[in-house]
């Protein structure tokens, strides 16, 4: 049985007093979400502010980003020792702004894939496509091929201890979010071609769903077999918004 994941991605948002403001509206919903794991995903810089006030426990947190290095003349980027250092579960990789504006290929993902996990976080891997290769029909070759590079690199099992965040690009930040139906499919074509290479990754590996998730779509989306939870931006900045996705999730 795969726990329900809701992680909030606040990508490059907030204060250092917008960010207690939310984790303080967050910690009773957190705290009364049975049997659903909830996470924020800072800036890095909020990573120190986010552990002091996560101390209870109930809401875990991550990294958007870690490089591919861990320490050095690396300036302005994210170790993921460092993350791991103020008690972090999770790293986000391969989001696809870092992929788009950062030039971030495949194999530059999947090699940070494996800095996370050697590093003791649990990459969360996001993959999906572009509108025009879902309007070309190459929606499940696309996800074939972001899985295959990590597969390619460090074997199945290493997507054992991770989570797979389908987004499509198209949903992100849109406010089209894909139809339940939509997602669903994906989902099951992703956990289908998995099954195929490792049964036992297949059934474990949580894949969330992002894009556009919101209040009115949470539920539906969170209802389907293969949804695993939400990868949630714009609406995990607001503690109502965030707090109604979390119980769409019980
Ligand atoms: O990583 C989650 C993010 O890409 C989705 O953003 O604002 O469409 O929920 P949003």
């Amino acid at each position: 049985m795969r726990t329900p994941l809701v992680m909030g991605n606040w990508k490059l948002n907030g204060t250092k007093e917008s960010v207690a403001e939310l984790l303080n509206g967050l910690a009773g919903p957190a705290a009364k979400a049975t049997g659903v794991e909830v996470a924020v995903c800072p800036p890095a810089i909020f990573l120190g502010q986010t552990e002091a006030l996560t101390k209870d426990g109930a809401i875990e947190f991550g990294a958007q980003n870690c490089d591919l290095n861990v320490a050095g003349a690396f300036t302005g980027e994210t170790s993921a020792v460092m993350v791991k250092s103020f008690g972090a579960k999770y790293s986000l990789v391969g989001h696809s702004e870092r992929r788009t504006l950062h030039a971030e290929t495949d194999e530059v993902v999947a090699a940070k894939f494996k800095v996370i996990q050697d590093n003791g976080l649990v990459p969360v891997l996001c993959i999906g496509e572009t509108l025009e290769e879902r309007e070309a029909d190459k929606t499940n070759s696309v996800v074939e091929k972001q899985l295959a590079a990590v597969i390619a690199a460090h074997g199945v099992a290493a997507l054992e201890n991770s989570v797979i965040a389908y987004e499509p690009v198209w949903a992100i930040g849109t406010g089209k979010v894909a139809s339940k139906e939509q997602a669903q499919e994906v989902h099951a074509h992703i956990r289908q071609w998995l099954a195929a290479q490792d049964a036992n990754v297949a059934a474990k590996v949580q894949i969330l769903y992002g894009g556009s998730v919101g209040p009115a779509t949470a539920a539906e989306l969170f209802a389907q077999p293969d949804i695993d939870g939400g990868l949630v931006g714009g609406a995990s900045l607001k503690v109502a918004d965030f707090t109604a996705i979390i119980e769409a999730a019980q």
